[in-house]
């Protein structure tokens, strides 16, 4: 092994870690790439791969004037979401990562995962890229390591993620680090001609594996997204979950915002959506109440723990949007727009001949020509779309106008209130309170959605996705639900933030959208802030406190009092067939469900009559 390595063209700083010299020393073995990269963060590094990209195919430099310090990459058509059915859980046994999770044998996964990684990385360069999910001087920050032979990985870690020399440091000579080990697996044989985005087109070959009890991730054969950025998905969220479970936080799917009032009181929410279903443009609304504002501390991640004060404190591990581009436009998210005006890294939009981007629904009239993600000259006649749906912007956190003063705090920010929510045609209503936090827990194990473009696999059918983390519980979802419960015995309950249900989807009986949403969200969370404070109007109902149809600030808004009573209507038929589908995906849980949750629904059940 150390004969490779001094042979081996390699950059490494002095490191006083020597678990992770010697774990980089074992992989650049097994994987045998032409030479490692030690990556430092810096502006410079980050150009010299962006330039060897340009000059490699994967990325195209668009216009500076338009679009400054910005790319596009196009991936490979086979590589454009994450693979549920290839993303694995291995802990000791299957009943610790339960039957939501895909389970393989520890000691067998990682023998297969040798063999295809074995000599892997030939013909490329090893990068290794030291990572924290949360600030440093954050309580619960962790430090991971991801070795990748994808440079379009390290440029977009650097958006996602503190990355580089601070973070080396910060390690020392003996903190624990979480090993993540990606490759695109396509090694190349002497001579042989690189592709714009190698990656291994057989689905079957490909592996997102995670390892709870080392920690470690090991991710082979994509190069997109969460399969890829190891430090979101696998780490802050699989990998996280199973830790905090164990030192007593919480990982979760949620988007973190600050809603400010005109009388400037203001207060932080948490919201758990499934992915797609609005997160980014909820976490960076722009409210159409008059004097309301809206600040963004995260859209994805929240790491949320008890506080000195008792309180739930909220921090976002990430530094970085990877946002979905088709749909965002002026209208429902300026502010993304605004956060990806330079600096961003496109994947599968469209190119426009002045070497800028587009996508679908992006409010701005398309341009007559263009080429699209696969790369195909295309016109709005094509009769197909020319981003794919699930084509996505990396942007800087930093450069949201909304960004929060505090998104950055070490301690997070406190929640008044955490919301669940998905895309539900019908039943579920516009807003919706829990009456205590076992009620609340109870709502998010039955959130819904219907799917979406995020992950591979039919769109537009209802997908039972408890707390918003189906694909993404590192472990058994029933341990999990009972994890959420004993935060009522954690902390004193009055300091608790309440808990909603919310749905911008309901649908009336011709399929209209009954909610405008979008900046007319912040209507809803003004009465969440009234709820808080206690003043809000509500009436209670079998399924929660509703709003009065006097209670939410409708000024300026042309909605119909038809639209309004259906949008709050409890549909006690609608309600029958959920309370069915939830007692069904509960059944799944077996003895793991926590009796609590049994209770709920059956007390719903009783009410609902
Ligand atoms: C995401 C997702 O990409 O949830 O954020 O799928
Ligand atoms: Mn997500």
């Amino acid at each position: 092994m150390l004969e490779n390595m001094t042979t081996l063209k390699n950059n490494q700083p002095k490191i006083a870690n020597q678990n992770l010299i010697a774990w980089v020393q074992e992989m650049a073995a097994l994987c045998k790439p032409t030479s490692v990269h030690w990556c430092d963060g810096s502006e410079t590094e980050n150009q010299s791969l962006c330039d060897l990209m340009v000059q490699s195919g994967t990325f195209i430099k668009l216009n500076e004037k338009k679009r400054p310090g910005s790319y596009l990459a196009r991936s490979h058509p086979s590589d454009v979401a994450r693979v549920e059915d290839r993303t694995f859980i291995c802990s000791q046994t299957a009943a610790e990562a339960g039957p939501t999770n895909n389970w393989a044998d520890p000691v067998k996964m990682k023998a297969e995962l040798l063999a295809r990684f074995k000599g892997c990385m030939a013909g490329r360069t090893m990068y290794v890229i030291p990572f924290a999910m949360g600030p440093l001087a954050s309580p619960i920050c962790k430090i991971g390591i991801e070795i990748t032979d994808s440079p379009y990985v390290v440029v977009n870690m650097r958006i996602m993620t503190r990355m580089g020399k601070s973070v080396l440091d910060k390690l020392g000579t003996d903190s624990e680090f979480i090993p993540c080990v990606h490759s695109v697996g396509a090694p190349l044989a002497p001579g042989q001609k690189d592709v714009a985005w190698p990656c291994e087109p057989d689905p079957k070959k490909k592996y997102i594996v995670h390892f709870p009890d080392d920690p470690s991730i090991w991710s082979y054969g994509s190069g997109y997204g969460g399969n890829a950025l190891l430090g979101k998905k696998c780490l802050a969220l699989r990998i996280a979950s199973t830790v905090a479970k164990r030192e007593g936080w919480m990982a979760e799917h949620m988007l973190i915002l600050g809603v400010e009032s005109p009388s400037n009181k203001k207060y932080y929410v948490a919201a758990a959506f499934p992915s797609a279903c609005g997160k980014t443009n909820l976490a960076m609304m722009q409210p159409t109440l008059p004097g309301w504002k809206v600040t963004t501390l995260g859209d994805d991640i929240a790491w949320i723990r008890v506080g000195k004060d008792g309180q739930l404190w909220a921090m976002n591990p990430e530094t970085g949007f990877f946002g979905v581009a088709p749909g965002t436009s002026a209208k429902s998210n300026p502010h993304a727009l605004t956060s990806c005006a330079k600096n961003t890294v496109f994947t599968n939009v469209v190119l426009t001949p002045d070497n800028d981007i587009w996508w679908e629904d992006m409010g701005v009239p398309a341009p007559a020509t263009g080429i699209d993600w696969e790369g195909n000259p295309w016109t709005p006649t094509s009769g197909k779309k020319g981003a794919h749906a699930n084509s996505r912007f990396t942007a800087p956190a930093s450069q949201c106008p909304v960004i929060d003063p505090a998104w950055q705090s070490p301690e997070g920010v406190p929640l008044s209130a955490i919301l669940f929510g998905g895309r539900r045609p019908g039943t579920i209503p516009l807003v919706n309170e829990a009456f205590d936090w076992e009620h609340g827990v109870f709502m998010g194990s039955a959130c819904g959605s219907e799917t979406t473009a995020a992950a591979l696999g039919t769109a537009g059918v209802l997908r039972r996705d408890p707390f918003a983390m189906l694909p993404f519980c590192g472990y058994n979802m029933g341990d999990y639900f009972a994890h959420w419960l004993s935060f009522a015995k954690k902390t004193d309950r009055s300091k608790l933030p309440k808990v909603f249900f919310v749905n911008w989807f309901r649908r009336s009986a011709e399929g209209k959208f009954l909610w405008p949403g979008y900046g007319d969200n912040s209507r809803v969370l003004k009465w969440i802030c009234e709820r808080v404070e206690g003043t809000g109007k509500a009436q209670t109902t079998p399924i929660g406190h509703i709003p009065t149809r006097d209670a939410l600030d409708l000024s300026g808004l042309n909605i119909s009092g038809d639209d309004l009573a259906e949008l709050l209507k409890v549909d006690l038929a609608g309600w029958q067939t959920e309370i069915a589908d939830v007692a069904a995906n509960y059944a799944k849980f077996g003895d793991k469900l926590p009796p609590a949750l049994n209770a709920q629904l059956d007390s719903l059940k009783q009410r609902i009559g």
